[in-house]
């Protein structure tokens, strides 16, 4: 096609489409704080693995059988004989666990930094309901290979329902369809994994990232960018989505993939973490599994159930988990965001809690001894007094000032002119300047504080060392 005629219908398509305008306003005239770090690469990781889930899981289905008779066949059909099936196999099965890694650490950044705070309570809220809206979904697609642990996991989990009073039983074989977890349990699984449950996410990613927009991102320094803008309305502290953090986000997906195909090529099952050995055997409803586990992503919620004596107390004590997290927002009373700005006390409880979540889950992956279930029960308190108390200790805490504009971490080059200056001024054994300590370099967290002529000296020495060495 001639170049005139491509424009032509470009133009007719954007007459009746707002393409650009969506481009300009949530791409390129997006305005992002410049101060996001490594912990800003896991949304769009998580776009990414949504993608990947979505591509193998229509892949998959193209070849998987919902039926009890056949399903463990199919898969390892699409394992032997289905041209490529094991690499598609192989990168949805991993890409669940790499979901929840993804997720995990978004939500850790989110907690850090105070994003969950007014006026973002609702990205936090959307956020939350995906987080449920995965567990479903990865609970039910762990029933569709018809293993061992596929079987006795769900036939443990859907029980718990049946502990609730007065309509428990009635619920539990309501969600299974059957006395026990058999066929109609597989087809409806089957049917919310590949239709229900996607839909849901997509629609709530969708309205993450539109509430997202509205307010604008937080960063590393828990600052409200848009407070002080130029003259044209631009953010000061802000710099472009497109290009600056598409590109970012680009070499972040590079290194993610390394990592991703590493375990896909060489250890799939990651020791029976993200697939369990006992799931490679079929399901026998006559046969209970020795040791009933879920997979890892679940096991921090799985063993809270566990320390608590009583089923129904457990079950509320695993639902409570989850609630809690909801509550955040409400929760924690302290008006300054980040991290970096935070008192002891809340530092050591987050410390704490991931502490208390790391161990959980461990936890959760072993037999339940009585010393395992005890140790549990401590974590499990932990747990549940980084949320309950935090009311209390964010009002006590003792915060220190936050900065009026983010702090940017300039790299050796960008420091190098004020270095120079600075070096300069020292061989000559000039004060320094009002001028120099005025530089960003010195603004920068390396110079966070006003140095002094010795510091400077040393420091600048040992940095123009590095530098002709790198020359070199
Ligand atoms: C499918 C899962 C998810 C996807 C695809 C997703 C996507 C994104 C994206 C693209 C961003 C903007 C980039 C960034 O700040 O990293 C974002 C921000 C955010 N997400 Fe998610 N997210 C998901 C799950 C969650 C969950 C489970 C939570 C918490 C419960 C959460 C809480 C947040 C918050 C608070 C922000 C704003 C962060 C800030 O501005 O500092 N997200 N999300």
């Amino acid at each position: 096609m001639k170049p005139s005629r491509l424009n032509a219908c470009g133009e007719w398509v954007l007459d009746r489409f707002p393409l650009a305008s969506l481009w300009k306003d949530h791409m390129t005239h997006y305005y992002a704080p410049k101060n996001f770090n490594f912990w800003y690469f896991f949304g769009s990781l998580a776009l990414l693995v949504l993608v990947n889930q979505f591509l193998t899981g229509i892949l998959l289905t193209m070849n998987y059988k919902p039926d009890a008779k056949l399903a463990f066949d199919s898969v390892e059909y699409i394992m032997r004989d289905v041209s490529w099936g094991w690499l598609v196999r192989y990168m949805h099965s991993t890409g669940a666990s790499a979901f929840f890694i993804v997720v995990y650490l978004h939500m850790f950044r989110g907690i850090m930094y105070g994003s969950f705070k007014q006026p973002r309570e609702l990205i936090w809220i959307f956020g939350m309901l995906i987080f449920v809206a995965l567990m479903a979904e990865a609970f039910m697609g762990y029933l569709l290979p018809w293993g061992q642990m596929s079987y006795w996991g769900a036939q443990v989990i859907i029980s718990l329902f049946s502990a609730i009073p007065v309509i428990g039983d009635d619920l539990s074989l309501w969600i299974r369809g059957d006395y026990v977890v058999s066929d109609a349990t597989l087809n409806r699984f089957f049917a919310f994994h590949v239709i229900a449950v996607p839909l849901v996410l997509v629609m709530l990613v969708f309205m993450h990232i539109v509430a997202l927009h509205e307010v604008g991102s937080n960063n590393p320094d828990g600052i409200d960018i848009k407070k002080l803008k130029d003259k044209d309305g631009i953010p000061l502290d802000g710099i472009p989505f497109h290009p600056y953090y598409s590109v970012k986000d680009i070499a972040g997906v590079g290194v993610f993939l390394i990592f991703f195909a590493t375990i896909i090529f060489y250890m799939p099952e990651m020791g029976g973490y993200f697939l369990e050995h006992a799931n490679f055997i079929p399901a026998d409803s006559m046969k209970t599994p020795e040791h009933i586990a879920p997979l890892w992503y679940f096991t921090p919620f799985y063993a809270i159930l566990r320390a608590i004596p009583d089923k129904f107390a457990g079950v509320i004590g695993m639902g409570g988990a989850i609630v809690v997290l909801f509550l955040l927002p409400w929760l924690d009373r302290n008006p300054v965001r980040s991290i970096r700005y935070r008192g002891g006390i809340y530092k050591k409880a987050l410390a704490l809690f991931v502490i208390s979540f790391i161990a959980l889950g461990y936890l959760g992956t072993q037999p339940a001894t009585p010393v395992m279930t005890n140790i549990a029960r401590v974590f499990t308190a932990i747990y549940f007094g980084f949320f309950l108390l935090m009311p209390i200790y964010t009002r006590w805490e003792k915060t220190k000032p936050v900065p009026e504009r983010v702090t940017v971490e300039l790299s050796l080059e960008e420091q190098l002119p004020a270095l120079i200056e600075a070096f300069e001024e020292i061989t000559e054994l000039n004060p320094v300047s009002e001028d120099s300590s005025q530089h960003p370099a010195f603004r920068s967290v390396f110079f966070s504080r006003r140095p002094n002529a010795e510091g400077i000296r040393k420091v600048t020495t040992r940095l123009a060392k590095k530098l002709k060495e790198s020359l070199d």
